[in-house]
């Protein structure tokens, strides 16, 4: 009898420590689905998200809200709360309702409502950049969902290695002025995780969206390189996927919208990453703005689903 080789991989060996990852919920995937399509059908949507009562009320609750009713007639039906959201908001805060509910909400290593704040924050920003490139109905839901997913690795470190993870936090967040010859430096979080952990999160993430959740092959590039763009920024479907989320990270970081520990916050090339996608210093001032308006939305759709 033979026995599968035991696998090397550190990636794979994450992975397969024993711990249950959480797969896609059938009624996100026939939800998106419908959602995603040309022709959405609200009533077809209507009666899907009308199966779970909790996403029902939440789902009312938003389109009730002075965000999306400023003193206009409460809507009791959930039909009527459809077409007052249309479907990206729908489809954003059905996401927002779903996708954190899929993980364990206590005992994590990291804050995870600045975790899912900076997430939809991301996803929203790199939407406004791919607006303004004009990037089509396909390219623009990539990003969504790479925006959103792009650090899912952490959760997965957070399940598979908590104990190291949180070590690895502490070291990031430790007081460089506690010893007093310490040299005031950032320490590089992916190079820590690679250390002691065997891979760091925007590959982890990446393998594990293609192997569990079967996400397509663009997103699972921009979750791969997001943070270290190299050789990346040189390829032209760059410009309409990763450096939009590229971009939107390094923004959403700089204003504190992070999990990431502020010695391990890095700087980042965003004048090249703006060039190569063909903006000038004042459009990307302008957009300056409208990172504002990603950080109130996202945290519209949080309250919503809190
Ligand atoms: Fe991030």
């Amino acid at each position: 009898m033979s026995t599968a080789p035991a696998t090397s991989d550190p990636v794979e060996l994450i992975l397969k420590e024993g711990v249950q990852l959480p797969s896609l919920p059938e009624v996100l995937l026939k939800l998106d689905r419908e959602l995603s399509s040309e022709e959405a059908d609200l009533k077809k949507i209507a009666k899907l998200v009308g199966m779970d009562p909790v996403l029902s009320g939440q789902i009312l609750r938003l389109a009730n809200s002075t965000w999306y009713n400023p003193g206009g007639k409460p809507i009791q039906d959930l039909s009527r709360a459809l077409v007052r959201l249309g479907v990206p908001t729908t489809r954003e805060l059905v996401h927002a309702l779903v996708i954190p509910a899929l993980f364990p909400k206590s005992g994590s290593a990291i804050d995870l409502s600045k975790f899912w704040r900076h997430s939809f924050s991301v996803a929203l920003f790199a939407q406004a950049i791919g607006k303004r490139l004009r990037l089509d109905r396909q390219q623009m839901e990539v990003l969504w969902t790479a925006g959103l997913l792009h650090d899912i690795g952490v959760l997965v470190f957070d399940l598979a290695s908590k104990e190291n993870f949180r070590r690895i936090l502490r070291l990031c967040e430790e007081d460089p002025f506690a010893e007093p010859d310490a040299e005031v430096v950032g320490v590089d979080l992916c190079n820590l995780e690679r250390e002691w952990l065997g891979s760091d999160h925007a590959h982890l993430g990446s393998v594990f969206l293609q192997k569990y959740w079967k996400l397509p092959d663009p997103i699972i590039w921009c979750v791969r390189y997001h943070l270290d763009l190299g050789w990346t920024i040189d390829e032209p479907q760059a410009v309409t996927s990763i450096l939009p989320i590229h971009v939107a990270n390094s923004l959403c970081e700089e204003r504190g919208q992070t999990w990431v520990p502020l010695r391990a916050r890095k700087g980042s090339h965003l004048g090249e990453a703006w060039k190569r996608m063909g903006f000038s210093e004042q459009d990307a001032q302008d957009m300056a703005a409208e990172v504002d308006i990603a950080l109130e939305k996202s945290d519209q759709l949080l309250a919503a689903s809190g």
